[in-house]
């Protein structure tokens, strides 16, 4: 195991969020967006790095695997974070998810 990772917590239960839907979820400081889009599960800091826009209130595209900001419109891939439009340009942290039976775990990637 590596120094200083993080633990996997458990922040939902698999009933909790439809497909596509999300979630928000406090871990320690952070709010993070929990996702679930066409059967899979991902989970991003629930800030735009354009403007801090709260991701949480934007919509999912499953099929694009995206979700928008709902302040200005920037999109960002579900699955690494990245930046995909304007006027955002940095990515934003996603997190490791794993379902174990009924209940979703996030895992912080710093
Ligand atoms: S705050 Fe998200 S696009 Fe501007």
């Amino acid at each position: 195991m590596v120094m200083n990772e993080q633990p996997y917590v458990a922040v939902a239960n698999v009933s909790d969020v439809v497909d596509p839907g999300s979630t928000l979820v406090e871990l320690g400081e952070r709010l993070v967006v929990l996702i679930h889009a066409a059967g899979h599960w991902y989970a991003l800091d629930d800030v735009c790095t354009h403007d801090g826009g709260p991701l949480s209130e934007g919509p999912i595209d499953p099929l694009l695997c995206t979700i928008t900001c709902p302040r200005h419109g920037a999109k960002f891939d579900l699955r690494t974070g990245a930046a995909l439009t304007l006027p955002a340009t940095k990515p934003t942290s996603a997190h490791e998810v794993k379902v174990e039976g009924e209940k979703v775990f996030v895992r912080l990637r710093t």
